[in-house]
């Protein structure tokens, strides 16, 4: 897998040679993003059944992979397919291998049909806000959020891009830059706060972010600071798209208040860290000393501020009827 903590400094492949090596990435975010995290966690209990001796070691292996990070709920749907189509074969290593394959195979596809589906929606000449990292990054191949931009570009469009930061981690300012600046798509980062800035001067045609988890009744969990873009494009008419496959619908989750949260470490807030001009990795600390920080990694935001759900089924409201149509 990509070491996501580099980039865009550097480009290294971290090899995950066990089931802990991969709970590990998940953990530290060496990969990251819902649809990566689901597809490296596939492979994780593939990994598990690979080598665990008993079915009460593939059954611990199995719990550790789910407690790596919460809220992504590919994580979790792509773990289960794992083990219960291994179980089926008497705990066999092909067949698991084999539905971690499916799994990873199907999210190029799901991407794909994201972008075909989206595109539409974006005009010639378009400027668009997304938040955190919904690209080829956090997917296998395409990504969700930035599928319909990338094919928009390529069927000849003009799209411009608002990368916010997002602060902490910086997935927009580090990766979603670095994947548009690859790809050529013209685009700035804006600071977090900056949004309503640009939307209210009507600057911004449409957001399009991305989702770790979409409860039953739409209410949707994904990065940090996308409640908050949710709200102010609702202020000001602008179409508010989330993009994600069918399988980030969790039914088990009536709404949004019974989507978990994760808490991540707080010196995330406190501390940066980044290249120096030597080309060291470097972390310093930005903030006060003697301060704490809180930081939960999502938030939801309500099902009534989001226009549209673009999956690979097709774009759902995001209302109970449609999304029972569409989940799974
Ligand atoms: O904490 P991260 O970087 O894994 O969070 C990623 C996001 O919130 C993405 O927007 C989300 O996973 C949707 S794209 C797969």
């Amino acid at each position: 897998m990509i070491e996501q903590n580099l980039l865009p400094f550097r480009f290294e492949i971290f090899e995950a040679k066990t089931c802990r090596d991969t709970c590990n990435a998940i953990k530290n975010m060496t990969v990251r993003g819902a649809g990566a995290i689901g597809a490296a966690a596939a492979y994780a209990m593939a990994q598990a059944v690979m080598t665990s001796g008993s079915p009460e070691e593939i059954e611990k292996a199995r719990n550790e992979i789910k407690s790596t990070r919460p809220t992504a709920q590919n994580l979790f749907y792509a773990v289960e397919r794992v083990y219960t189509a291994a179980k089926k074969a008497g705990f066999s290593a092909k067949a698991a291998a084999e539905e971690a394959s499916t799994i990873a195979n199907a999210e190029v596809e799901a991407g794909r049909k994201i972008g075909e589906l989206g595109e539409p929606l974006i005009r010639d000449g378009a400027n668009v806000l997304t938040h955190c990292n919904a690209g080829w990054l956090a997917f296998v191949d395409h990504g969700s959020a930035l599928a319909p931009v990338y094919l928009a570009k390529e069927r000849g469009k003009q799209v411009f891009v608002y990368a916010d930061e997002t602060r902490p981690r910086g997935q927009g300012a580090r990766l979603t830059a670095w994947e548009l600046s690859n790809a050529n798509i013209p685009h700035a980062i804006i600071a977090d706060g900056a949004g309503a800035h640009f939307m209210s001067k009507g600057k911004v045609d449409l957001v399009i972010v991305g989702a770790d988890r979409i409860a039953a009744n739409g209410d949707t969990a994904n990065k940090i600071g996308t409640l908050d873009k949710a709200i102010v494009a609702s202020e000001f008419g602008i179409p508010f798209y989330v993009a994600a496959p069918s399988y980030t619908i969790d039914t088990g989750c009536r709404d949004g208040a019974s989507i978990p949260i994760e808490e991540r470490a707080e010196d995330e807030i406190l501390y940066q860290t980044g290249m120096t001009e030597a080309g060291e990795m470097m972390k310093v600390r930005v903030s006060d000393p003697g301060s704490k920080a809180i930081n939960p990694a999502f938030d939801v935001t309500p099902a009534k501020y989001i226009t549209g759900i673009i999956t690979e089924k097709a774009i759902i409201m995001a209302a109970p009827e449609d999304i029972k149509r569409i989940a799974g």
